[in-house]
């Protein structure tokens, strides 16, 4: 057997990594790989209570209970899925994972990065993905490539510079870790971004 990987995908809202995730996931299943497709916070029952918490713009709540609530999504949800999956050679696609933690709780709500990596190392030890493709964009153009269907959540009703912060945490992270991290150019059109994802992912696939 084959053992599966584990791929995150990241980015902004409105980076479009949610389109470019259905398709990686179907190009994925024609190559005949088991996928299986999550999300953070959610992919479990109780994450996904989890996430309607988080989400709800009318909740307030400390930073570091906010932090706190993502990792509890995420030690269930390794648990339950994405340990399980990899472990029968499943490959694991998921929306999103830690990175997401220092982005969006390290650099936009400032909660501190030992404290960060201190839960990371309790919730998931040595686990790590194989890959992230990292969805960058500016700011402004993501904000403007939302589709307002849904009424903004907790974190969509944040201002500019919180979002900024976000996107230089992210920078950091691609910085950090470039073996593991990709960052791919969001900016071009849905096409051209397909291109960038398939030539990432083309040096996982098994031979
Ligand atoms: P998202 O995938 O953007 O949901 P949707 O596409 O339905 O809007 O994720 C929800 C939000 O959760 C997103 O704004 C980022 C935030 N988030 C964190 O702040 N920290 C985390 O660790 C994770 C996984 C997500």
């Amino acid at each position: 057997m084959t053992p599966g990987k584990f791929i995150t995908l990241e980015g902004l809202d409105g980076a479009g990594k949610s389109t470019q995730l259905t398709w990686l996931a179907e190009y994925m299943q024609n190559q005949g790989l088991n996928v299986v497709v999550t999300r953070e916070p959610g992919g479990t029952p109780l994450g996904e209570q989890l996430r309607a918490i988080l989400l709800d713009n009318t909740l307030t709540m400390h930073p570091e209970t906010e932090a706190l609530l993502m990792f509890s999504a995420r030690r269930e949800h390794l648990d339950k899925v994405i340990c399980p999956a990899l472990a029968q050679g499943d490959w694991v696609l998921s929306d999103r994972f830690t990175d997401a933690s220092f982005a969006y709780q390290g650099g936009g709500r400032q909660v501190a990065i030992d404290r960060l990596e201190i839960l990371e190392q309790w919730t998931q030890g040595v686990i790590q993905p194989d890959l992230t493709l990292y969805f960058d964009v500016p700011v402004a153009l993501g904000k403007q490539r939302i589709t307002q269907i849904k009424p903004a959540d907790r974190f969509e009703i944040e201002q500019t510079d919180f979002f900024q912060r976000v996107r230089t945490a992210y920078l950091d992270r691609v910085n950090k870790f470039p073996e593991r991290i990709n960052r791919i150019d969001a900016t071009q059109s849905i096409d051209e971004v397909r291109v960038a994802v398939e030539q990432a992912i083309k040096k996982f696939l098994p031979r």
